[in-house]
């Protein structure tokens, strides 16, 4: 197929493209490079007999964007391109809003403008942040959506928008609603696919910092919450498994019907258990500091994903949080500045 990646040029985005290019498709990457990395788009590719084409753009620029489309004859679309900080979002929720839901609404109607009328399959980058905080864990794809922040907020309005797309125009979709993700491909020759935000709101990208001399130490966002230890718990999943989860999907949208899957691996670490896994990958003692809560964020986020694994044959083939880290810790060490750092 030939396939849209919005946000190609970014971190989960780039991964995607790097298994889509395995999996035979042809790849435009569609980013505006706000937060990606135009690096990213030939690391995806490297050692691979194809490479993704490069638009740059937003996807709110709808002529761009809709001549994207019929230049290359889009078959199917994969939304990544979004803002993602959780207490940012609390912080500017407009941004989010209109980034996340308004743009993406845009990019959605630009889909019915598309090649053959219209482009009828979507991959949606979706978010645990939508459940908010559960009322069962592990949670399940029909657990209610509660979100208690506008970042979760605006990817719970854009799953509506498509599902309401779906029942009217007939587009096909899959909404994937990520748990937390980490790691690198250690299919990449000397790591160089990673993840390289600016700034870094995530934890372990942020303690390999601290592991690494970066930042004095790692800052622990509240430790009295109710957990086993005080500090929250998330569940992590590795960046190449994620991304496989999308071409797994893709293959199995029909025209006007849609599933939910989450992406996770049914396994919860608290702050403080990831800060270990961290020392233990790192050989290194990582300085910590306590602070308050930060706002927006629920004490506890586990995936159910027993559906993707039974519907999509899906198995994760980096299960285990220390190979995760580890493999985040040699793309940190290869690329201490991230794209910008030379090998
Ligand atoms: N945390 C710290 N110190 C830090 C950074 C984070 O204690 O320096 C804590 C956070 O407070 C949170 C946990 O580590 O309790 C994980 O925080 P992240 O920022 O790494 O990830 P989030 O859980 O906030 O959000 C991530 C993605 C979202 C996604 C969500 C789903 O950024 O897009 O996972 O669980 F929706």
């Amino acid at each position: 197929m030939n396939i849209l990646v919005t946000g190609g040029a970014g971190y989960i985005g780039s991964h995607a493209v790097r298994q889509l290019l395995k999996a035979s498709h042809s790849v435009v990457v569609y980013d505006d490079l706000s937060h990606g990395h135009k690096e990213s788009i030939a690391a995806a590719s490297s050692g691979l007999k194809t490479s993704a084409e490069f638009v740059q753009g937003n996807v709110a620029d709808s002529k761009l964007f809709t001549d994207t489309l019929n230049r290359y004859s889009i078959d199917a679309v994969m939304h990544f391109a979004a803002f993602i900080e959780v207490g940012e979002s609390v912080v500017d929720p407009e941004k989010y809003y209109r980034n996340n839901f308004t743009n993406a609404l845009s990019m959605l109607h630009s889909l019915r403008s598309g090649p053959k009328n219209g482009v009828k399959k979507i991959v949606f980058s979706s978010t645990a942040a939508t459940y908010g905080n559960p009322l069962t864990s592990p949670i399940q794809e029909d657990h209610p959506l509660l979100p208690i922040n506008p970042y979760g907020r605006s990817k719970m309005m854009t799953e509506l928008a498509i599902r309401d797309f779906a029942h009217a125009y007939g587009l096909g979709f899959a909404i994937l609603r990520y748990f937390n993700v980490a790691g690198a491909s250690p299919e990449v020759e000397g790591f160089g696919l990673g993840e390289a935000h600016e700034p870094e709101s995530h934890l372990i990208p942020r303690v390999l910092a601290a592991a690494a001399g970066k930042s004095a130490a790692i800052g622990i966002f509240g430790t009295d919450y109710d957990t086993r230890d005080g500090t929250c718990i998330r569940d992590y999943v590795h960046v190449d498994d994620l991304a496989m989860a999308h071409v797994l999907a893709l293959a199995k949208i029909q025209d006007g019907k849609g599933e939910v899957y989450n992406i996770g691996s049914q396994n919860g670490f608290s702050v403080r258990e990831v800060i270990r896994a961290c020392e233990k990958a790192t050989g290194k003692t990582i300085p910590v500091e306590e602070k308050p809560r930060r706002a927006g964020d629920p004490a506890t986020l586990v995936a159910s994903s027993d559906k993707i694994r039974k519907e999509l044959g899906w198995t994760p083939k980096y299960p285990d949080l220390e190979t995760t880290v580890s493999h985040a810790w040699k793309w940190h060490q290869s690329h201490p500045m991230g794209y910008k750092s030379s090998r």
